[in-house]
């Protein structure tokens, strides 16, 4: 591959993988089972990038592993009732195209976990957003390291990666214990310590004890948000957690010499995640992509009641159909809300569409949505978002 037998397309891939494992030290490269893409909005790529994209596709690179891509910058079929222009419809179409001539599914979701491609424990995978990764290497106890979308693709194309970082056993212990001393009772407070942890502890692999703390007993897909979090304030790629992930239980899990934080008040995390604005014009759940469990949660929590705010629950397209079939989407649409798939409020142009205030239970939403979208923000439960979107108000009683 690298000297150019399988061609120009494939020979670009393997210089990559080949460089990356140079400037890591990797001893040699290693097989991947599955590769998941990031950098596929419009938004974020532009007409440099996707021209990058086809020049690429041009030259017969296909993909030799299952690969999947991460959210696209708008629902790729809803798009003109959402408010998306013709014109982003046209380059975000154009992008997804490249993708599918190199070969990847366009199933354009953050969760590739939720809607069939799961890593066995051990697997090596080469995913990009930082949150999959967060839960691959975490809950499911796959090896990755966070990839980026060019190294992403080259592996995708190659069927492998260089073997360093998060592919070898002496990476995976922890580097810090933390001890969590403060009530957790939603899945708003888990994003607070995930966002609090990820400054404190950066790029290294946190240790959670909680004691008898978390007496709440939490959905299954709690876990990807608070993973998101510290991938977002930090560049945390692996957790463990006693108790709960795979690894945790496994001797010699934390490296001698990790540091040691006791974690007593989210307040810092709250206070840093929440803006002042009390109208909410917008509220956004599913930030990572929501689990047909989370949209069950929100039709039961509304109970029938009309909304004042805009309503958006970010999906990918396979799980939106299940809630379909389910007869969830039509509840949340006759109460005014969206289940939209293929996309999120990060990478979609949110700003454009003439929101200014946003509300959501992610603190990765809660943190880059200021940057990224420029709408402020609030920060909180499920319950608290949904109220905010029931009156269009932030519930005075929230944190
Ligand atoms: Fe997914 Fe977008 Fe959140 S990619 S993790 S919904 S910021």
């Amino acid at each position: 591959m690298l000297a150019g037998g399988a061609g120009p397309g494939v020979q670009k891939a393997m210089e990559i993988v080949v460089a990356l494992g140079q400037i890591y030290g990797a001893r040699d490269l290693v097989p991947v089972t599955s590769v998941q893409v990031s950098g596929v909005s419009y938004k974020n790529l532009g007409d440099a990038g996707l021209a990058f994209l086809e020049e690429w596709a041009a030259q017969g690179a296909q993909a030799r592993v299952p690969a999947t891509l991460n959210p696209a910058g708008m629902d790729l079929s809803d798009w003109s009732h959402l408010g998306f222009s013709p014109d982003f419809a046209q380059r975000q179409t154009a992008v997804i195209e490249a993708y599918v001539s190199l070969g990847i599914t366009p199933t354009c979701t953050c969760t590739p976990y939720l809607v069939g491609y799961v890593p066995q424990f051990g697997q090596h995978v080469a995913w990009a957003e930082s949150s999959a990764v967060s839960f691959a290497n975490s809950m499911l106890g796959a090896r990755t390291n966070r990839e980026g979308g060019p190294s992403a693709l080259a592996a995708a194309i190659t069927g492998r990666t260089a073997r360093y970082g998060l592919h070898l056993d002496a990476n995976r212990r922890a580097t810090a214990v933390v001890d969590v001393q403060c009530p957790v009772r939603t899945e708003a407070d888990l994003g607070a310590l995930g966002y609090q942890v990820g400054r404190l502890v950066r790029n290294g692999v946190p240790y959670f004890r909680f004691g008898a703390r978390l007496d709440w007993q939490p959905g299954s897909w709690v876990w990807k948000t608070f993973g998101a979090a510290m991938a977002a304030s930090g560049a945390v790629a692996l957790w463990h957690m006693e108790g709960l992930t795979p690894e945790a239980e496994m001797g010699d899990v934390v490296a001698s010499g990790a540091h040691s934080f006791v974690v007593d008040d989210l307040g810092p995390a709250y206070d840093a995640l929440n803006g002042s604005a009390q109208e909410v014009d917008l509220v956004s759940i599913g930030c990572p992509h929501a689990s047909l469990a989370e949209i069950e949660d929100v039709v039961t929590f509304l109970g029938g009641r009309q909304l004042k705010a805009a309503l958006w629950i970010t999906t990918a397209r396979a799980t939106r159909e299940a809630a379909q079939r389910a007869g969830l989407v039509e509840r949340i649409e006759s109460a005014g809300g969206r289940v939209v798939a293929d996309t999120c409020l990060v990478v979609a142009p949110v700003a454009s569409l003439g929101h200014r205030t946003m509300a959501t239970n992610s603190a990765k939403m809660a943190s880059y949505t200021p940057s990224h979208s420029g709408l402020s923000v609030r920060f909180g439960s499920m319950e608290q978002c949904l109220e905010a979107a029931v009156t269009g108000r932030w519930p005075a009683a929230g944190r």
